[in-house]
């Protein structure tokens, strides 16, 4: 951290203990304890994110509720990578004004990426004007002011700021898991593709030090947590931008390196970066999880190069085959996007091509969607809806043939499990997380939560297995 970033974590320190009593006092008057919850949508990324708004939300007293939507408190964190994400929020802020209603005291927060898109803020301003505090992507670290603010009695807050001024280390978190936990390794992307919005309301790509990062999972481990995921848009370009910094897979190699941190896990990779480095790296060392995401997008190149993805359909073919070659036991999963604009079947048929040539274990396959301000939503070729249909239906039929194939492979085999839960729907059944990702549902007790077990994969179901100790 530098010495601005240090002087902005104390002050926030600061607003916590503010809060603190503030709350105490609001208590103290209505005679009840005050309720808070984070609502999440979207990525990883946010996931994270949602950690630290309730540490700090914890820290500031309020009791914690988790995925309920009937708090004192309810704060959104938002995606609006697609529209559909957008849509998702409106019907959720629909209900939570017939909640405000019946508790007129509620407080009503949004955040994340969907304010930072100039449009939708402004929908959110007219439309919904009882939210109470709205806040951006860049402005997180500030949480703890702005509460400060909403229980002195300010409302309509709304702290919108295009660029980041500080990386705030060091507040509190909540985490979801005790045994596992993401670590954002850097903020932001630098690659617009043409389609997409992140760049715009994540800002240009900044990589935490090494050293906090090293630090943060050190602390971790000593707090019992077995398994990191590593987040970045792009992991691949860690260190950009950071004078002496160490890359992505020397940073790997250290994290590897810290005791008790048995798996790391790390999301998301741009094939563009991905270098033999990190392919030798990950092969030569057990606890990176043999599980690798490479975002495909298309497999016709002339689109690829109207979506600036910066490889063309042999270059990634050549690199995904490459990486199966020397890591046998690798998962590969991918995402597909189908209906671009001046997309044509046969384009669509270079993705599928793309599909069954790399096998992938699983996929995630999204249409289109046009967002305000990128490039592509300006486009007048539009793929009518009728064909981006046909065409979707195609590539979901050849992903699914693809992942029902791959999954077989590991049929009858022992592989280590850490063990994430009980299993909700089986009673005496918990289940597991293998290294390639692979889910296994198989008769266990509470106390096995947090340890890595082997497992014997005795029945695919599909996308899960059923096993046994
Ligand atoms: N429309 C549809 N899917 C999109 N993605 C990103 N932007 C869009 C968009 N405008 C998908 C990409 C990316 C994933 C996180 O979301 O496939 O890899
Ligand atoms: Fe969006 Fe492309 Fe950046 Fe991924 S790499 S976040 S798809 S701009």
């Amino acid at each position: 951290m530098n010495q601005s970033d240090v002087l902005a974590t104390l002050a926030q320190k600061e607003y916590v203990g503010r809060s603190f009593d503030l709350l105490t006092n609001i208590e103290k008057e209505s005679g009840k304890k005050l309720t808070a919850s984070v609502i999440t949508f979207g990525c990883q990324m946010n996931a994270r994110d949602s950690e630290k708004l309730a540490g700090i939300l914890a820290a500031s007293g309020f009791e914690l509720l988790e995925d309920s939507e009937d708090a004192d408190f309810v704060l959104y964190n938002t995606c609006t990578v697609r529209d559909n994400a957008n849509q998702k929020l409106y019907g959720h802020l629909g209900e939570a004004l017939s909640r405000k209603k019946k508790n007129p005291g509620m407080m009503i927060g949004i955040c994340g990426c969907l304010p930072q898109e100039p449009s939708a803020l402004e929908k959110i301003k007219k439309s919904y004007s009882f939210v109470d505090l709205i806040f951006g992507t860049h402005n997180l670290y500030a949480f703890p002011e702005y509460l400060n603010r909403l229980l002195s009695g300010e409302r309509h807050i709304c702290e919108i700021t295009d660029h980041a001024d500080n990386i705030v280390e060091d507040l509190p978190i909540i985490r979801k898991y005790s045994f596992k936990s993401g670590v954002n390794i850097m903020f932001g992307c630098n690659n617009f593709c043409t389609y997409c919005i992140v760049p715009h309301v994540r800002g240009r790509e900044r990589s935490r030090e090494s050293g906090d990062i090293l630090d943060e999972i050190r602390a971790l481990a000593e707090n019992g947590v077995k398994e990191v995921m590593l987040l970045g848009q792009n992991v691949n370009s860690y260190g950009n931008g950071i004078d002496g910094e160490i890359s992505f897979p020397e940073l790997l190699k250290r994290v590897c390196d810290i005791d008790g941190i048995e798996r790391v896990r790390f999301m998301t990779s741009h094939p563009k970066d991905l270098s033999e480095d990190l392919i030798q790296t990950i092969k030569s060392d057990e606890k990176i999880c043999r599980h690798l995401h490479l975002p495909l997008q298309s497999g016709s190149t002339r689109v690829l190069k109207e979506m600036n993805r910066r490889y063309t359909k042999e270059q990634y073919l050549d690199l995904a085959l490459r990486i199966k070659d020397e890591i046998p036991d690798i998962a590969l999963t991918t995402d597909i996007m189908v209906g671009f604009p001046g997309e044509t079947a046969a384009d669509v048929d270079d993705t599928i091509d793309v599909i069954k040539k790399v096998e992938y274990d699983n996929a995630f396959t999204f249409i289109y969607s046009k967002r305000m301000g990128t490039p592509a939503a300006s486009r007048e070729d539009q793929v009518p809806e009728a064909l981006v249909k046909e065409n979707f239906d195609r590539v979901l039929k050849c992903v699914q043939e693809s992942a029902k194939k791959q999954s077989l492979r590991w049929q009858g085999m022992v592989l280590p499990a850490l063990v994430e839960e009980t299993n909700s729907s089986l009673e005496g059944y918990v289940t597991g997380r293998l290294s390639n990702n692979m889910i296994v549902h198989f008769p266990g007790t509470p106390d096995m939560i947090g340890s890595i077990v082997s497992v014997k994969l005795e029945e695919c179901r599909g996308f899960y297995y059923m096993g046994s100790v």
